[in-house]
């Protein structure tokens, strides 16, 4: 559906490298007379995977892996992983050693994504689940590839029923659940607050940390009650005029539910100076984040500091909904700290979208600094349906390095080693929304409104 219509078109720009996989769909023998690696080829990396690991994109760069059918296989079995914790690990690509080669093989830790919990928890370094930026592959394709790395790895022969691949079910995250009391770190809860039918609650609360040293935040662990559009951490900074800072623990609401932002006085019912202070530590905008910064990175919380919870949560649904939220945050010690990250959000207020068209809008922003960026972002809203960030200036001007077409679950992409930019660099960020309503879109807070933002966390040296 939305996806469709941008990567087809790459198809189309990279047709010398790609006309078996783009024609794909009018070859009329059918999966029955392919191998199996072929049926892998043709009914899973080509449809999900070739858009970014194709040769010469900057994602291809970065995961040194190609999956074009010209040499997919032999980038994958028995080759080293490029993400280095996954080679020290010991582990291949694709194992050919057949049975108990799946636990040898980074490819199926990287797609297995009903093991998401796993892979994020225990495996932070390993990067993110693929295909990055859109939705896991569905549990037949992943048994069929189980399957595949299971009968050895085979280059040839069919060694796997195609009819696996008829179960199109997708791995949707279990229930909420509170998350276990960090060993070395703090838990912060919003409790529950309703959210009533048909509306879009927005709330803040404000959580003193009652620190009297400063606070190294190296590790994000947040887990959010389903219904959620995004979950923003804020801090206020020192210079913060006393009477901005928020009330400890009361709950803001930013509208009232009948959407009105105003009561009927005509005051706002949210202090808008606050966001005028506000500095984002952490955006989340899937229901289950665990973010680690590398090793010997920290946001720092200084003494005194507390965190403003903002949570966003759409109910468009006929009955109430519940909105909640467990953060952990995993703290290192002052002297284990080698670099202090910080986020930056680059930003289009510049937003209009009229009625029944696609739009794509483009903003340029330059660094005054070095910076070693080690995550990007999108946030936008529903109208989304393609988000990407080059780099400008360089050697490497014009490279995409972010790409995302979920506006809904934006995979973060993380960078490690950090992705480095210096002093008069920057990124082109480009944004395609399609508008179908009648009325012009423009900046807002609220699904019905647009955002382009791109967030990043960074260091400098
Ligand atoms: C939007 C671009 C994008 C898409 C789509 C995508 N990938 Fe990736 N892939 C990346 C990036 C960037 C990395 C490096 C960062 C990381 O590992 O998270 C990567 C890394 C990988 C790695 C690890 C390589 C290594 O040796 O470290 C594997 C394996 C992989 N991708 C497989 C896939 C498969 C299979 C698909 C399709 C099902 C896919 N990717 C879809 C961008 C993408």
């Amino acid at each position: 559906m939305k996806t469709t219509q941008p990567f087809f078109s790459l198809c189309l720009l990279s047709m010398a490298g790609l006309l078996a996989s783009c024609s794909d769909s009018s070859d009329p023998s059918g999966p029955e007379t392919l191998s199996s690696f072929e049926v892998i080829q043709h009914e899973i990396f080509d449809d999900n995977c070739v858009t970014c690991h194709t040769a010469g994109t900057a994602f291809a760069r970065q995961s040194d892996l190609v999956l074009t059918a010209d040499v997919a296989y032999d980038q994958l079995v028995g080759a080293a992983p490029s993400n280095r914790h996954a080679a020290d690990a010991g582990l291949v690509r694709v194992s050919s050693i057949g049975p108990g080669g799946l636990e040898q093989s980074y490819l199926w830790e990287k797609i297995n994504a009903p093991a998401s919990d796993h892979f994020y928890g225990e495996h932070s370094e390993y990067g993110e689940i693929m295909p990055l930026g859109r939705p896991p592959l569905t549990s037949g394709e992943l048994e069929y590839i189980r399957r595949w790395i299971a009968a050895g790895a085979p280059r040839t022969g069919v060694v796997i029923d195609p009819a696996v691949l008829d179960d199109t079910q997708r791995y949707e995250p279990g229930p909420f659940a509170p998350l276990p009391i960090p060993v070395a770190g703090l838990q912060l809860h919003l409790d529950s607050f309703p959210v009533v039918a048909n509306h879009e609650r927005e709330v803040f609360s404000y959580m003193p940390l009652n620190n009297d040293v400063d606070l190294y935040v190296n590790r994000f662990d947040i887990a959010l009650r389903p219904g959620s559009h995004h979950f923003i951490m804020y801090t206020y900074p020192d210079y913060t005029p006393a009477d901005v800072v928020p009330n400890p623990f009361e709950i803001r609401d930013l509208r009232d539910e009948n959407d009105n932002y105003q009561d009927a006085n005509g005051d706002d019912l949210f202090d808008w100076r606050q966001m005028q202070y506000a500095k984002p530590i952490v955006i989340s905008q899937s229901r289950r984040l665990d973010f680690s910064l590398p090793e010997g990175v920290a946001m720092r919380l200084p003494a005194g500091s507390g965190i403003d919870l903002n949570a966003h949560y759409a109910n468009y649904s006929a009955d109430a909904i519940d909105g909640e939220a467990y953060i952990n945050l995993h703290l290192l010690q002052a002297d284990e700290v080698q670099h202090v990250a910080r986020i930056f959000a680059l930003s289009n207020f510049d937003i209009l979208l009229p009625g029944g068209q696609v739009t794509t809008l483009e903003k340029e922003f330059e660094f005054l600094e070095d910076r070693q960026i080690v995550q990007l972002v999108a946030h936008t809203h529903q109208r989304m349906i393609d988000f990407s960030a080059e780099i400008v200036g360089g050697d490497r001007n014009g490279e995409t390095i972010y790409r995302s077409v979920d506006w809904e679950h934006p995979a973060p992409l993380r960078f490690d080693p950090p992705l480095s930019m210096k002093q008069g660099q920057g990124l082109r960020v480009r944004a395609t929304y399609d508008n179908p309503e009648d009325n012009d879109l423009y900046f807002g807070f609220t699904r019905k409104e647009e955002m382009m933002i791109l967030y990043g966390y960074y260091y400098t040296e």
